[in-house]
């Protein structure tokens, strides 16, 4: 759950200074020593001291203080200051309810020049080992804190939404900071939780976009039922950061295992039988 929008409004600006400050250490440490934010903020220790327990009290920040006193970024921590830069430039001005939750995220409605979803990506402080053998942008080893493996994937999911839109369906790309992509709300429910009218049509028309992304250079890598929602009787494509290029070399495996999970869908709800052979060669064709 992300912070609330009342404590990133009531953020003191040497909170945000501090919030900053440990993210950039973060990159050098998994516990960024309280001696190097002291050196770098530049305020009294009883300033800092009192700054950094505020931030800890609203689980923004955590302190080990073993082998020595460091302090580390949490989730709603890193929010914070994704949320105040997509405030401060004007992209957002509300978070508001929770709208999914998935293994590797959390989804939000925001209010911006529109109704939007943010989705706050989540990689490794639950999944870490898992993304790291999954998907092909976490380095092999070393020091990569999950603050930069989200963002990482956040910033890949923005790339695909910026070269899939208008030609496929999927959510209109907004702004990305951070970990926090921010994109068009869609007004409808998952595929998964609908009972479709034409489902022979639905089916043709997520094959029709999966060749519109294919034609783009990516495929899904994660095709379902559940990353596909119903608006208004048409079919929007949601999820795309472990989306892989049409040239990799496991391209054709990809996209088979996305095809057949589509297939085996409509097959075990609907009964509807297709070939494999032709729906891969009217994605492909
Ligand atoms: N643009 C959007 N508009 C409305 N709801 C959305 C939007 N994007 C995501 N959601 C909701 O949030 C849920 C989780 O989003 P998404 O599938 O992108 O994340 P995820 O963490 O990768 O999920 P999972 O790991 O379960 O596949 C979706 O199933 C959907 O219900
Ligand atoms: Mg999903």
């Amino acid at each position: 759950m992300p912070v609330s929008a009342e404590h990133i409004r009531s953020l003191h600006k040497y909170e945000l200074r501090i919030l900053s400050i440990i993210e950039r250490w973060m990159k050098r440490y998994s516990w960024v020593p309280l001696e190097q934010i002291k050196n770098t903020i530049g305020l009294s220790e009883s300033e800092t001291d009192y700054r950094l327990r505020r931030l800890i009290g609203w689980g923004m920040v955590r302190f080990n203080p073993v082998p020595y006193d460091g302090y580390a970024l949490v989730s709603g921590g890193y929010d914070a200051l994704a949320l105040h830069a997509l405030t401060k430039k004007g992209t957002i001005s509300a978070l508001g309810s929770l709208i999914g939750e998935g293994k590797e995220s959390v989804v939000h409605e925001a209010i911006g020049l529109c109704p939007v979803a943010i989705k706050f990506h989540r990689i490794g402080q639950r999944s870490f080992s898992s993304a790291r053998t999954n998907r092909e942008y976490m380095p092999a080893g070393g020091h990569f804190p999950w603050i930069f493996a989200s963002s990482r994937s956040a910033e890949r999911e923005y790339t695909a939404l910026c070269a899939l839109h208008p030609k496929v369906s999927v959510p209109v790309p907004v702004d990305r900071n951070r970990h926090a992509v921010v994109m068009s709300l869609v007004a409808g429910p998952n595929l998964n939780r609908c009972r479709l009218d034409d489902p022979k049509q639905m089916l043709e028309e997520i094959l029709d976009n999966t060749r519109f992304a294919y034609r783009a250079g990516i495929i899904h890598a994660d095709l379902s039922e559940f990353n596909v929602m119903v608006e208004e009787g048409r079919c929007i494509i949601i999820d795309w950061p472990q989306w892989v290029e049409a040239g990799h070399p496991n391209a054709q495996q990809v996209l088979q295992r996305d095809i057949d999970n589509i297939l085996a869908y409509f097959k075990r709800k609907y009964d509807i039988t297709s070939s494999f052979e032709d729906a891969f060669q009217c994605v492909t064709g």
